[in-house]
């Protein structure tokens, strides 16, 4: 049997700068002891709510804030991290003046998912730091496209790496007894076409026109306007339905809705949907809000919220068009 590659030598072929496959390492260890915590999760006493919310108004669970609190420690620690910015904290947190790189990340997404066992994983961005010193939430406002890596580590019966550095979207999954990553797809891709979407369909009444109309034509099935029947899934966790995606296509949308007319969106462009669009176009599919390309986004502000509509690419385009007709 041929011996598999790790994740270190793998990125190594790839000519990634030796101080990028450090903080990478730094980020998938920690998701390890994450996935420890996880996998004892009821004795650890990690179940329930933390009894606080997040800058968002979102009650922070447990694992929210332990999640987050050994990603800062370790980031900060690693020497390699100008700072960090996450969903959990208000603002971002200088790490080392002389770290070459901004991180952002979701450190537990699909939080509601905790306390029935179900999917959960922690999402990342990285950037180069760009200016000396000590950083501020405006260093952090950079368009997607100018991320150098993103990725997510997802706790499920396995636990899988999804990781680019910009050369294409590779999976790993870890060797729990050696707390190795190991490669074991070197070349994601995403179907251009599909049959399966995922959408919060709760939501339905609460839509714009051109969401309602996509997903009634999609819901009509092989007697109506796409002539053929889809298939719903929906985790509840972006985490999992994106790994779904990139494992076998698909759509999958969080729409602006008007439960909440002034929230852009649900999910966060700077810990969601730029590391998630990234991780999609690299493997060959689209990621866009209604109107535009997620990746081209100028931010506002770290914690801002867009809609989303990312996977399989030629699907990506028929759900814009019922939003430009
Ligand atoms: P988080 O747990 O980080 O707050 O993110 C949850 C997000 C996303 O992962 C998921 O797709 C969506 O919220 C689920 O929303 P619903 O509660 O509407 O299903
Ligand atoms: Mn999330
Ligand atoms: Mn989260």
């Amino acid at each position: 049997m041929t011996p598999m590659t790790t994740l270190t030598e793998h990125l190594k072929t790839q000519k990634t700068p030796e101080s990028l496959i450090g903080l990478i390492s730094n980020i998938t260890a920690t998701c390890h002891d994450i996935a420890k915590l996880l996998h004892h999760g009821p004795m650890n006493d990690i179940l329930g709510l933390a009894g606080a919310e997040n800058v968002q108004g979102e009650d922070q669970k447990k694992l929210d804030v332990i999640s987050n609190d050994m990603l800062k420690e370790s980031l900060a620690g690693s020497g390699l991290v100008r700072g960090i910015a996450s969903e959990e904290e208000e603002n971002c947190v200088g790490c080392s003046d002389v770290g070459e790189y901004l991180v952002l990340f979701d450190p537990l997404d699909g939080s509601s998912n905790i306390d029935i066992n179900s999917l959960v994983g922690t999402i990342f961005s990285v950037y180069r730091a760009d200016e000396n010193g000590r950083v501020e939430d405006r260093n952090f406002l950079r368009p997607g496209h100018e991320q150098v890596a993103a990725g997510y580590v997802l706790y499920g019966p396995s636990v899988i790496l999804t990781l680019t550095t910009g050369h294409g979207t590779q999976m790993y999954m870890l060797d729990q007894n050696k707390g190795i990553f190991m490669l074991y797809n070197a070349k994601v891709q995403i179907p251009k076409a599909t049959k399966e979407f995922a959408i919060n369909a709760s939501n339905q009444r609460h839509w714009a026109k051109p969401m309602q109309n996509y997903i009634a034509d999609l819901l009509a099935g092989e007697t109506g306007p796409r002539q053929k029947n889809f298939n719903m899934r929906w985790v509840a966790a972006m985490v999992g339905d994106v790994h779904r995606i990139l494992c076998r296509g698909g759509i999958f949308t969080y729409p602006w809705d008007k439960k909440d007319p002034n929230k852009a969106g649900k999910l966060r462009l700077m810990y969601e949907a730029n590391p998630m669009g990234f991780l999609v176009e690299q493997a060959g599919g689209k990621a866009f809000t209604d109107t535009m390309r997620i990746l081209d986004i100028e931010p506002e502000h770290i914690h801002q919220r867009v809609p989303v509509i990312l996977g399989s690419a030629d699907e990506v385009d028929i759900c814009i068009g019922y939003h430009t007709a």
